[in-house]
């Protein structure tokens, strides 16, 4: 019950499934309201361009669900959360294969039904009245009734409310802290190195060399081949000796050259733009400047900082690794390009998302001030779990690396 103005006014908090119909602009409403991340000088805020599903909607199973206060029964509505999840297949482990007599066993997946938890919102007005935890408990109950063995959210560590939100009352534990890596698009091309060539792979091709090298990384999805036939999938690149003649994946894999990288890349920025609030006039006075000059005099090659302070897109580069002593040389030459694909497209930035162990966090450029550490938080669903020789998923030390689901990010 609330007050209302002298009268009693009954009001119920009603979580039930979006309706694209009826519910897109007034959640759209509530997601510009409300700052992701820790909300201190400067707050990050996102806009879906007119399609509150798009961050779930390439997963193999979706679901989002909003949060409704129906007052009187339903003389007034309001939405006044969302939240979306997903469902997917990864690796959680590896085991080794049975071979026959004298083969030597190979590292095999270990694969797990995972639901990921996204886009959690509350309106500012409606927060710590419960509404966070029903939205949340309402979409683990979905997750169980489709099958999910682990249920996992990404938030910024210095997040407090939703930490507490997930450890303290939902039952998740802190599980990995990769690092979320991002770069501005500047005004100029960077440099890629001319002793290094970059080619273009067909999906197919990619499906190959990903499933081949890297199935068996945490999180690697066994639906890559839909990630990588997505029309957000900008491409997968390959960077080799100069030199190098390519004559398909088959052939690549069986002889690889010494050294050699891999990465994708993926268009956010059709599917959502971001903003930062909350600054200066002199911060952003000066952010011009810098690219009014980088404009001004590419061949100086001056750090700029792009439009940030308005909505801006991005594109995420995923799928990074490789092999070789010069390896991350090679994976340095690949950031280059992307740069400038990102550059052409009008990006603002270009972000990655790394295990904190892998040695590209230290390899790949970025601008400390725009990058920062995220925290995955997990929790076991069920009992029943196909895990097996990987056991209690939870429990296991984390790899060098870690595959990071551009659909997700
Ligand atoms: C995180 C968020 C969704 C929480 O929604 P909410 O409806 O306020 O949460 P609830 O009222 O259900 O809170 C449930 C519990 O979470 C924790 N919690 C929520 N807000 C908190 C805060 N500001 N400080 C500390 N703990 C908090 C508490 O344990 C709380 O239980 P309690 O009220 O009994 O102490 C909301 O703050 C929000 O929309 N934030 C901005 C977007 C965001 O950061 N989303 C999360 C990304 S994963």
């Amino acid at each position: 019950m609330a007050d209302d103005g002298g009268c009693s006014a009954e009001v119920v908090v009603v979580i039930r499934e979006y309706n694209p119909k009826t519910d897109g602009e007034r959640v759209e409403q509530v997601e510009s309201n409300c700052e992701v991340g820790p909300n201190g000088e400067l707050s990050l805020y996102t806009h879906l361009l007119g399609d509150p599903i798009c961050r779930v909607r390439n997963s193999p199973a979706y679901l989002m669900l909003v949060a409704e206060m129906v007052i009187n029964g339903g003389d007034a509505t309001e939405i006044v959360g969302m939240i979306r999840g997903c469902i997917k297949t990864v690796t959680c482990g590896t085991k080794l294969s049975r071979n026959k007599f004298g083969e030597t066993p190979k590292q095999l997946p270990v694969f797990t039904k995972l639901a990921y938890i996204l886009g959690l919102r509350v309106s500012p007005v409606h927060r710590r009245m419960g509404i966070g935890l029903k939205l949340v408990r309402r979409m683990e109950q979905w997750f169980g009734d489709n099958g999910a063995e682990y249920s996992y959210i990404a938030t910024d560590d210095a997040n407090e409310p939703s930490v507490s939100l997930f450890t303290g009352k939902c039952g998740y534990t802190k599980f990995r802290n990769p690092a979320v890596l991002v770069h501005p698009v500047f005004a100029h091309q960077l440099s890629v190195s001319h002793r290094i060539t970059i080619i273009k792979l067909a999906p197919s091709d990619a499906e190959t060399i990903y499933r081949n090298r890297f199935s068996t990384t945490e999180f690697f999805p066994r639906d890559i081949d839909s990630i990588l036939n997505n029309h957000l999938n900008l491409g997968t690149f390959l960077a080799l000796p100069r030199g190098y003649i390519w004559t398909g994946s088959d052939k690549f894999l069986s002889d690889p050259p010494e050294n050699w990288a891999v990465m994708s890349v993926w268009n956010c920025k059709d599917v959502f733009k971001l903003e930062v609030k909350g600054a200066s006039k002199l911060r952003k006075g000066f952010a011009k400047t810098t690219r009014v000059m980088d404009r001004a005099f590419p061949f100086l090659r001056l750090p700029s900082l792009p439009k940030i302070f308005s909505p801006f897109g991005l594109h995420m580069l995923y799928g990074l690794g490789g092999s070789g002593p010069l390896y991350t040389r090679f994976a340095k030459s690949l950031f280059g390009f992307a740069h400038n694909l990102a550059k052409e497209c009008k990006c603002g930035v270009i972000a990655t998302e790394v295990s904190s162990e892998d040695p590209l966090k230290l390899a790949i450029p970025h601008w400390k001030v725009l990058s920062f550490t995220d925290l995955w938080c997990i929790k076991r669903l069920g009992e029943d779990y196909s895990d097996g020789s990987v056991g209690d998923w939870r429990k296991s030390q984390p790899g060098l690396s870690i595959f990071v689901d551009p659909r997700e990010f």
